[in-house]
This record gives C-alpha cells, sequence and structure tokens, in this order.
C-alpha cells in the first residue's frame, strides 16, 4: 500500500510548518491535519458552510489520521448555527453491542480475563458512531449533499498521502497488535514492518467504505455490503456484533451544559462526556479566587484542589444519562461548589482518599482528534473524535479498511483502573446499548469581545487542559497562547499532580512537595490543542494548532 513520493513528501513538510494565521477573511480552521485543514476550505470554496467544512475535515482525518479517528470510532460536535441561534451537542459516541454486559471482561470470580481484551481486536470494538453522525450533519446543518463534502476524504484514501512523524511513532507503539491482524498488517505495514519515513499511505478498501456511504448514506455503512462485511470480520475474530447493533445505532441530539466564569459563557460537552460537567465544576469551584492577583504557586495549587474534586464527582457520578440519573444541577450550582471549595487549604493538599464515595478503579490512554471551526458570522464546530487508543483495537474489518475502536475500555469493566488510570462506579458499567463516559470536551468560550472554538485529544488529561485554556482565555488574547500553554494535570487518582517538564520551575516543584502534593513530570509534552476565534469588534478571526503536533491553522 506503500510508494515512495518523496517530492510529494517535502511539499508537504513545506505545508506542516506550524502555522498560527491572522487575517479579516472568512473562516478560521484549525486540525490536527494540514490536509484535513485544506479538504474543509476546499469545501467551503464550493459553497459549502462550516458544517460541511465539519464533514470533511471529519472523514479527511479519518483518512489521514488514522490512528486518531475513523469510520470505525466516534466523537462529539459541538455546534452553534448563527441564522437561528441554535446550539447543539451531536453525540455520535460509539454504543456497546447489545449483548454486550457487565461481566464482559472478567470471569465468573470478577478477575480479568485477559487485560487485552477491551483493548486489541474485535472484543474490544464497540458500535461505531461517526459515519452515522456524518450523515447527520449533512443532513440537519450542511448546504451541500454528503458525497460532495466526501469528496476530498474519498481522493486522499484512493490517491494515498504522505505518513508523518506523528502516524509512524504511533504505529510503532501499536504494531505489535497491528501484526496480530492480516487486514492491518496489509495496510498499515510493509511486509509485516514500519513504513519508511515519506512513505505514501493508500486505502483502497476505505475509499470503497466511504463512496459507499456518500452514496447511501446511513445504509452505506450500517446495512448491506459494508455491514456485512464488518459483522463477518468481527464475529470471526471473536465480537460480540450483530446486526441489530449497526441496524440500531442512533445519534443523539443533546444540549450543551452551559455555565459561567468571571464573565466568560461556557459551552461543552454533556453527558455521555464527562468533558463539559467536569470542566464546569472546576472553574465554580475556582471563581470565588480572584486567580490573577495570587502567586502562581498558590493558583497551581488552588487549580489542582480544583482538579481533583471535579474528577472525583466524574468517577462517582457520570456515566450515560440515557442510562443513569446525573445530578448535573447539583454538581454545577454555585452552593455544591461553595462546599467543595470549603475543604480546600491553601497551606496543604487534601489526599484523594479523604474524598468520600466508593468507586471502582478504572484508566485512559491512546489518541484521538479535535479540530475547531468559525466563520465570521459565528457559525461554529468545535469536534472531538476518538477511537480511543492510537490506531483503536488495532483491528481492520477484512474488505472495508475500517480500524475499529476499543472504546469499550472506557467503561468501568472491572475493579482497578483503565486505561487512563481513571477510576469510576456504577454509573458507567457496561450495559447493551450504553455509550461510555468519555472526556472529550469540545468546548465554546465566549465575553463581550470574543467567541472561541477548542478541544484536544489526550485521554483522561483532555479535561484539565481544557481547563488551563480557559484560565489562559481569561488573561489572554490569541489561540496561540491558549494552546501552547505548558500543562499539568491532577484526575483524583492516581492521587498524583502531573506535569510538563516546561509547567514548573525546581522551586515550584520543591514548594508544591512541600503543600504535600505527589509530583511526577510526564515523560513527554502531551495533547494537540485547536483553537479558533472571531473577535466580536472587527468580526476577524484568527486560529492556532498546538506546536506539540503537527496541525495546520489558517484563517481564509
Ligand atoms: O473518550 C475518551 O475519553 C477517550 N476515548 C479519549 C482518548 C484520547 O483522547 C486518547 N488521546 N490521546
Amino acid at each position: 500500500m506503500f510508494k515512495k513520493y518523496t517530492l510529494v513528501a517535502l511539499l508537504l513538510l513545506g505545508f506542516i510548518a506550524q502555522a498560527s494565521a491572522n487575517s479579516s477573511v472568512k473562516t478560521a480552521i484549525a486540525s490536527a491535519h494540514p490536509l484535513a485543514t485544506a479538504a474543509g476550505f476546499e469545501i467551503i470554496s464550493q459553497g459549502g458552510n462550516v458544517f460541511d467544512a465539519a464533514v470533511a475535515v471529519s472523514a479527511t482525518l479519518a483518512v489521514v489520521e488514522p490512528s486518531g479517528s475513523g469510520l470505525g470510532g466516534g466523537g462529539y460536535w459541538l455546534v452553534h448555527r448563527a441564522s437561528d441561534n441554535k446550539t447543539r451537542f451531536i453525540d455520535g459516541r460509539e454504543k456497546a453491542p447489545l449483548a454486550a454486559h457487565k461481566d464482559l471482561y472478567v470471569d465468573s470470580a470478577g478477575q480479568v480475563i485477559n487485560p487485552r481484551l477491551s483493548l486489541d481486536g474485535a472484543k474490544a470494538a464497540a458500535i461505531p458512531g461517526l459515519p452515522a453522525a456524518l450523515v447527520h450533519l449533512a443532513e440537519h446543518y450542511g448546504k451541500l449533499p454528503l458525497a460532495r463534502s466526501l469528496a476530498p476524504a474519498i481522493r486522499h484514501a484512493r490517491n494515498g498521502f504522505v505518513v508523518g512523524a506523528h502516524h509512524l511513532s504511533l504505529l510503532k507503539n501499536r504494531a505489535n497488535v497491528i501484526k496480530q491482524f492480516p487486514a492491518s498488517r496489509d495496510i498499515f505495514l510493509v511486509k509485516g514492518q514500519l513504513p519508511e519515513h515519506f512513505a505514501v499511505l493508500r486505502q483502497v478498501d476505505l475509499a470503497n467504505t466511504l463512496n459507499q456511504l456518500a452514496r447511501h448514506g446511513r445504509a452505506g455503512f450500517y446495512a448491506n455490503e459494508v455491514a456485512d462485511k464488518l459483522l463477518t470480520a468481527v464475529q470471526r475474530a471473536g465480537g460480540i456484533w450483530t446486526t441489530e447493533d449497526l441496524q440500531n445505532y442512533q445519534v443523539v441530539e443533546r444540549e450543551p451544559v452551559v455555565g459561567n466564569y468571571r464573565g466568560i459563557k461556557i459551552t461543552s460537552a454533556p453527558p455521555s462526556s464527562a468533558g463539559g460537567i467536569v470542566l464546569l465544576e472546576a472553574l465554580t469551584i475556582l471563581s470565588a479566587y480572584d486567580l490573577a492577583k495570587l502567586d502562581k504557586l498558590t493558583q497551581i495549587h488552588l487549580i489542582t484542589e480544583a482538579m481533583r474534586r471535579a474528577y472525583h464527582d466524574r468517577a462517582l457520578y457520570l456515566g450515560d444519562s440515557d442510562f443513569v440519573s446525573i445530578p448535573v444541577q447539583r454538581l454545577l450550582s454555585n452552593d455544591y461548589a461553595a462546599g467543595l471549595r470549603s475543604s480546600i487549604r491553601m497551606d496543604a493538599v487534601l489526599p484523594s482518599k479523604q474524598l468520600s464515595g466508593d468507586v471502582l478503579p478504572d484508566s485512559e490512554g491512546g489518541h484521538t482528534t479535535h479540530f475547531s471551526i468559525i466563520d465570521a458570522e459565528g457559525n461554529r464546530v468545535a469536534a472531538t473524535l476518538s477511537i480511543n487508543f492510537p490506531f483503536g483495537s488495532g483491528f481492520v474489518a477484512s474488505g472495508t479498511g475500517v480500524l475499529l475502536n476499543d472504546e469499550m475500555d472506557d467503561f468501568v469493566s472491572h475493579a482497578g483502573p483503565n486505561g487512563y488510570g481513571l477510576v469510576g462506579s456504577a454509573a458507567n458499567m457496561i450495559a447493551p446499548g450504553k455509550r461510555m463516559l468519555s472526556s472529550m470536551t469540545p468546548t465554546f468560550l465566549e465575553d463581550d469581545k470574543r467567541i472561541a472554538v477548542l478541544g484536544t485529544p489526550g485521554g483522561s488529561r483532555i479535561i484539565s487542559m481544557v481547563l488551563l485554556a480557559t484560565l489562559e482565555f481569561a488573561k489572554a488574547t490569541s489561540p496561540m497562547s491558549w494552546v501552547k500553554l505548558p500543562r499539568f494535570h491532577h484526575q483524583y487518582l492516581p492521587d498524583v499532580l502531573e506535569y510538563e517538564n516546561t509547567a514548573f520551575t525546581q522551586q515550584e516543584v520543591v514548594a508544591l512537595k512541600g503543600l504535600g502534593h505527589s509530583l511526577q513530570a510526564t515523560a513527554n509534552p502531551y495533547g494537540n490543542m485547536h483553537a479558533a476565534v472571531l473577535y466580536k469588534d472587527t468580526h476577524t478571526l484568527n486560529a492556532a494548532s498546538d506546536p506539540r503536533g503537527e496541525g495546520f491553522a489558517t484563517v481564509k
């Protein structure tokens, strides 16, 4: 599937240069791949709106960033349409197969059968939502036919694209799993080995599957030929999908969660994501402090204590709201935040084990993707899409080119942390047709001068990254400053304050330890945030891609 096109590679490299663009023209797009950003503009230039562009960017990312998202996965699209001031959250999260149950990955004694079962191969895969969501977006929000918006993705799948360093490094991480499955191996490896730098990846089966979707809409994926191939491959490999699972899959439109932090309106992800609730709860705790007037050490300490408490409630209360009842109003109320704030001491941490409630340990991992689009009229899309770990379950359903997700690991499937070290409760246990709790946090921020669109991949750290970016939005106007900000993270359990090397000085590390924090520098920088902004007074736009990634942001 690979050819070498050095010239193309060099041209692409030039294009990949980190970008932040500023201009007074129509639309800003920031995504994790230059070809995906270009696909969005291609569709706009054909008369599409930002929602058509979102279809094009999502589908192109599925092709050119197969480690992060894809037709075999799901995602969330937070959308705002200026003409009728409508804001909606499109929940295209994967669902547990109907044959799934809470003990799917444990034996009769409650012991994990094989820790890889929820991560690798067909049994780790939940029913994909991304294809249905693309159809939904095109039908309910777009101006162009779905086939038109899918055209750039089909072209890149058929003609191929030059793989970058990010792709190769994630592929290296997951090569052992990909090698186990012939259809995956044939697409992503070359004679069982990693491809060379600047190799071209062509995905002809995926182009054909996208073409079915383009021609037949929903039925092009969830019925007929593609569905037959998906079911045959999954069942042969020990998976539990059935015809009904594919027929029954539905996207849900939900009301986003909305809150306020010191004059900034925050619109973010409701369940099945934990993102918006944890973000707003942490911000409400912090809103009583004038952080700008405090020294940096106290700021870090207070932000960490707010993260600890909000992530604790994630573990205790959150799951799919179609299945469990979540006390959203209480969790987001000022009184509740005041109660949590009263347990925060300026001179010491509150160890996580002293927070009450029964949780079952669970964890997070891999890769995912986010893009942000806004036009000069304020139409906008924040989308975070995932197949969970890099290259999902590593399993391509033969003949489809579709790499399946391993999102089942985002459920609490046993007593113990999940792939991201996250713990949870009964609210996030597996049930047939249920959506697994996510941390994905596509978000809009608005004050009297600006409307921003942002989000990032990064597993359990997604929410703390969006929290830090929101606090930075309160201080600074340039999206580059929100996306490049050094990061730190606390998720209640493990009771550890993680930080990027550049986030704290040595002195701050010592002082934070003195307050009782357990500190751990992350091995690498993390996250890949993409943000776009509309300045209300001038109607100008700006966009930025995280310098940690290979994304591309521009305004045209
Ligand atoms: O939905 C979630 O929370 C996870 N499946 C997201 C995974 C992720 O962001 C991996 N990125 N590094």
